[in-house]
C-alpha cells in the first residue's frame, strides 16, 4: 500500500464528475487500499477518488471505528437537520458551519462487489454526505454563505503563500501538528 498525494482546492479533478465503478478490479481495490492508508496519513474521517486525483465514483470512511468504502452510492432516504463544523483534506485548515441531513440511508457497494446499505446518523451521516458531494464535485465551501466563502477563500490564499501546486504530498509532521484534524474530510 502506499500514501498517495492529495489535491487540494484549484486541482479541476475535485469540480469534476466522476464515472461509477462497474467492475471491482484489483486496481479498484489498490486504489481502496491507498485510499484508506492515505486517509490515516492525514489523520482524516473520509476520503473521496477526486482527492487522489482518480475518477472512479468511490470514497472511503472511518467515523468512531466505523470502517468501509462506498463504492457507486446514492442516497435513499435523507431526513432531519444537523449544523456543524466541517473541514475537508482538499482545503487544509479550513473550516465552516455546514447543515446537513441528520439522517440518510445510503445504497452503495462493498469491495467485493456486493451492495449493502449504510444507515447513519450524526457525524457519520454527515461524512457520508461529504464525501458523496466529493463524487459530483461539491466541496463544503459551496455551502457557505457568500461572505463566509469569500472569507474562508482569503483565508485559503493567504495560507498557500503564493504556493501554486494543487498538489498536497504528506508529510507525517504535517498530519500531527495540525488541529482540529480529525474534523477534515
Ligand atoms: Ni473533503
Amino acid at each position: 500500500m502506499s500514501v498517495l498525494d492529495i489535491h487540494v482546492l484549484g486541482s479541476p479533478v475535485l469540480r469534476q464528475e466522476t464515472t461509477p465503478v462497474t467492475e471491482i478490479t484489483p486496481d479498484i481495490q489498490r486504489l481502496i487500499d491507498d485510499m484508506f492508508e492515505t486517509m490515516y496519513a492525514a489523520k482524516g474521517i473520509g476520503l473521496a477518488a477526486p482527492q487522489v486525483g482518480r475518477r472512479e465514483r468511490l470514497s472511503v470512511i472511518d467515523v468512531d471505528d466505523n470502517r468501509f468504502v462506498i463504492i457507486n452510492p446514492e442516497i435513499g432516504v435523507a431526513d432531519g437537520k444537523q449544523k456543524g463544523e466541517e473541514g475537508c483534506l482538499s482545503i487544509p485548515e479550513i473550516y465552516g458551519d455546514v447543515e446537513r441531513a441528520m439522517h440518510v440511508l445510503v445504497r452503495a457497494t462493498d469491495r467485493e462487489g456486493n451492495p449493502f446499505e449504510v444507515d447513519a446518523t450524526d457525524l457519520l451521516a454527515r461524512c457520508v454526505q461529504h464525501e458523496i458531494d466529493h463524487l459530483h464535485g461539491r466541496l463544503f465551501i459551496d455551502y457557505l454563505s457568500l461572505v463566509k466563502r469569500r472569507a474562508a477563500l482569503a483565508k485559503w490564499e493567504k495560507l498557500r503563500q503564493g504556493e501554486r501546486s494543487f498538489i498536497r504530498r504528506l508529510n507525517p509532521q504535517e498530519a500531527v501538528s495540525r488541529q482540529h484534524r480529525d474534523e477534515e474530510l
